[in-house]
């Protein structure tokens, strides 16, 4: 199946993105760990890195999951994918699971008793790609979730460049108002703080309980 117009825009922006990757996420590494640590994971626990790039948390998740428990993940570039896979390679990591596939039809192999969304923007404002990540976690696991969001509306101007600091990235580099918010739909005792004088933000929360399946009349 070819993939979705905004799919297709991020995976061709994540192309050239790719190679220098590592290098650019590293003054945002600080914000990385604390969503990783609001998850709060024991050893033995499943963890879901969910649009996981090259896999530069893949490390932080299995120092708190230990040698029993598992790191899940999926990546739909290509280019960031292959990254991934040789950092698990080069480190002979046996306990992380991941594919090369969107997150509106990913297909995890068990459920996750925890999901971080590290800067997946596009991830996070795709109501069926989130519907379809929380259709696979545990009711109650925990979720933390952190990224880019506009300034204050007061600041005006400033979130021109929130935008464009977006926008390469981003296939859909508006809406980023509230843009944990279908996340957090998903999710009971949700909070949410502001970052970055106001230009990031961080939340975390727990699953709710997935709503019931209906039931088909039978004729
Ligand atoms: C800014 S990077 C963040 C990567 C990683 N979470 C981190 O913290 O470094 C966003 C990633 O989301 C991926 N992505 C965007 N849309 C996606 C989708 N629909 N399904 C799977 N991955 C997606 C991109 O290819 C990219 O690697």
């Amino acid at each position: 199946m070819n993939p979705a117009p905004d799919n297709e825009l991020s995976i061709r922006r994540y192309r050239q993105r790719a190679v220098n990757y590592d290098e650019s996420a590293q003054f945002t590494m600080p914000l990385r760990r604390r969503a990783i640590a609001l998850l709060r994971l024991a050893p033995g626990q499943v963890v879901l890195d969910v649009g996981a790039g090259t896999g530069l948390s893949y490390e932080l998740l299995r120092n708190e999951v230990g040698p029993q428990g598992r790191v899940l993940a999926f990546e739909q570039s290509p280019e960031m994918f292959a990254q991934a896979q040789a950092r698990v390679a080069g480190a002979g990591w046996t306990n992380v699971w991941h594919a090369n596939v969107p997150a509106e039809t990913v297909v995890l192999p068990q459920a996750a008793d925890a999901v971080l969304f590290n800067y997946v923007h596009d991830i996070s404002r795709t109501p069926a790609a989130v519907a379809c990540i929380m259709r696979q976690v545990k009711p109650g696991a925990r979720v933390a979730i952190a990224g880019m969001k506009f300034f204050p509306w007061w600041t005006g101007p400033l979130n021109l460049l929130a935008w464009l600091k977006n926008r390469p990235y981003n296939a859909r580099a508006a809406d980023l108002w509230r843009p944990w918010d279908i996340v957090e739909s998903h999710c009971q005792a949700f909070e949410w703080q502001s970052t970055q004088f106001g230009m990031g933000y961080i939340g975390h929360g727990t699953a709710a309980a997935h709503p019931p399946t209906r039931l088909r009349r039978l004729p």
